[in-house]
């Protein structure tokens, strides 16, 4: 089909979907006729969510993309996460809806500079972040998630010398919990790093019995205040299984969907960001993502990821590694 210069110049297939479309049931009508799986992330739009075929955080969506037999994985969620199942998937077709879906860990390690700092460091082993691109995956001994980076660190020697990318304060509270003193890039994420300590200790006063989930990326402060910390997945299961009916939630905001989904009983407070004048708890990478983009990338079948398989070639072995560790250890 051909695809507009207009599209490629916006990153996405910007047309006007006939009125009266259902869009679910195209969605998922083209989906089955093209023999595709459609993956989301927990960040995105909670229609997105419900419409999908597998819902996760970065380590399941990876751990799926690897064994899915679909001839189309469309990833609703950020460049990366596509980029991850294209080096996984060579041979299929990797769509994402929104070209333009980075993700400001992603960015906050250009690849030639790790590159250089990692040629500083020549004794290092180098851990990153899956919220990396392809390329700095490809100078990457191991990669982690938030669902297993404790895990992959703790199955190096204690006196192992290592480098840790991008977030810094993952880095720094996975150092914090391991005893570890491995050297950090200084990313952050926009979304985590934002939220406030004495927003959330006010919420804390006025819900005293709600629990504080609280993701990784956050800075130390937020994280000290936690009842649970960890991955999406993880304080999505925290949250299902724990006995208090109220949660303050430090996280993206998607995330709530699926937790009031699954304990329509409890109640869930999104955590207010220092900059009360904007959404600051929602992930603008994630939400480019929309129904109409899924329609549109499903029908054109683009915007499609590659990744230069030279890149491809180097990433795929942290990755893998990542992958055989987390299913030794029963990730
Ligand atoms: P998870 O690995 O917990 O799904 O998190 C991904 C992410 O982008 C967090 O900001
Ligand atoms: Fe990246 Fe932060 Fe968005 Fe996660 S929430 S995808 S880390 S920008």
């Amino acid at each position: 089909m051909l695809i507009k210069q207009e599209w490629k110049d916006k990153g996405y297939v910007d047309e006007p979907i006939p009125e009266g479309t259902d869009l679910k049931a195209e969605i998922r009508r083209m989906a089955s006729e093209k023999n595709a799986v459609i993956m989301a992330h927990y960040y995105v739009d909670g229609e997105i969510q419900d419409i999908a075929d597998f819902v996760g955080d970065s380590l399941a969506l990876a751990q799926q993309a690897a064994k899915t037999d679909a001839q189309i994985i469309v990833m609703c969620g950020v460049h990366f996460m596509g980029e991850t199942n294209k080096i996984l998937c060579p041979d299929k077709t990797v769509l994402v809806p929104d070209l333009n879906a980075t993700c400001s860990l992603a960015e906050s390690c250009e690849a030639q500079a790790f590159e250089d700092f990692v040629k500083s460091h020549p004794d290092h082993t180098v851990i990153s972040y899956v919220n990396t691109t392809a390329a700095t995956k490809a100078v990457t001994d191991v990669v982690v998630t938030s669902g297993n980076a404790r895990q992959i660190v703790e199955s190096f020697p204690k006196d192992e010398k290592i480098i840790f990318a991008p977030d810094q304060n993952l880095g720094g509270y996975i150092n914090s919990i391991t005893g570890r003193s491995m050297l950090l890039w200084n990313g952050a994420c926009h979304v985590h790093e934002k939220f406030s300590l004495e927003k959330i200790l006010n919420l804390k006063a006025a819900h005293p019995q709600a629990k504080i989930l609280v993701h990784p990326e956050c800075k130390g402060p937020v994280v000290k205040v936690a009842d649970k910390v960890g991955s999406t997945a993880a304080l999505l299961k925290f949250a299902i299984e724990d006995d208090a009916t109220e949660f303050i939630v430090a996280t993206e905001s998607g995330i709530l969907h699926e937790m009031q989904k699954r304990c329509p009983q409890k109640t869930f407070i999104p955590a207010p960001p220092n900059d009360s004048t904007c959404a600051c708890n929602e992930c603008n990478y994630m939400k480019l993502v929309t129904m109409q983009k899924l329609y549109n990338c499903l029908k054109y079948e683009w915007p499609q990821v590659e990744v230069d398989p030279q890149i491809a070639e180097k990433a795929i072995r942290p990755i893998n590694r990542m992958l055989e560790i987390s299913a030794r250890l029963g990730l």
